[in-house]
């Protein structure tokens, strides 16, 4: 291999591997209020839902979504509850209507793989959930998914490592340049899940409100503006 050849070999990996912008932030919640509130940070890129969360939310489902569409502009993922491929198809489509940002999450199942494909056909974006292997993720990519969602605090649970899936999928999504899906981490329990997250180079977290708020806090930050407002006042200066 000449020197050219190795130089070449060196930018498509550069390429390959830095193939985004940055890390987009969704929040994991049906709460229209807390969704309303944190967007107006500007660092809310987009939204997840799931049955569990809206049943939590104690909100009609299609009202929920409608309401979140007026606030959010990036991706809302809206989960169908058919099991069969049928019924996740008819579903669906029917959610893809609400409005144009829907995203039709699909529940990593057979049945699921095979409405993501149906769905894909008709250029109708999808997350396929629940997965918990990088062959399910594998086969997530193969089905044209938009996205993938790992839920890597449920495998923490059960005493395996989350992350190191994350870092699997990242690394066999590499390998292949017709696997376009992205890998966004689901099921995050804390701020380590997410720093390291970007560290493999996923493409996007869904995280609880909770944890979003607790991304900025740092004790040192509160600490340091303490100092630097009681050297200022010192001062008797002011900048307006
Ligand atoms: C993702 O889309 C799911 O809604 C979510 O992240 C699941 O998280 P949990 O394991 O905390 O329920």
């Amino acid at each position: 291999m000449n020197s050219y050849v190795i130089f070449l070999f060196h930018v498509i990996s550069i390429a390959v591997n830095i193939n985004q912008n940055s890390m987009d932030f969704f929040l994991d919640t049906a709460e229209v209020d807390v969704i309303k509130d944190l967007s107006e940070t500007g660092l809310v890129d987009g939204i997840t839902t799931n049955p569990s969360l809206v049943a939590k939310s104690g909100q009609d489902f299609f009202s929920v979504l409608e309401k979140i569409s007026r606030i959010i502009d990036g991706p809302i993922s809206a989960e169908v509850t058919a099991i069969d491929t049928e019924g996740m198809i008819n579903e669906g489509l029917k959610l893809s209507k609400i409005a144009k940002n829907i995203v039709v999450k699909l529940p990593l199942t057979l049945e699921g793989l095979k409405a993501c494909v149906f769905l894909v056909n008709k250029k109708i974006r999808t997350n396929v959930t629940l997965c918990f292997s990088a062959n399910q993720a594998l086969l997530a990519a193969k089905s044209g998914a938009t996205y993938v969602s790992p839920f890597i605090g449920r495998l923490d649970d059960i005493g395996e490592n989350g992350l190191d899936l994350i870092s699997n999928i990242k690394s066999i999504y590499s390998n292949y340049i017709a696997l376009n899906t992205k890998i966004l981490v689901a099921s995050v329990r804390s701020l380590d899940h997410i720093a390291k997250s970007a560290i493999i180079g996923a493409d996007t977290v869904t995280l609880p409100p909770k944890v979003f708020l607790e991304m900025y806090d740092h004790e040192l930050t509160k600490k340091g503006l303490d100092a630097f407002l009681k050297d200022w006042a010192e001062t008797k200066q002011s900048i307006l």
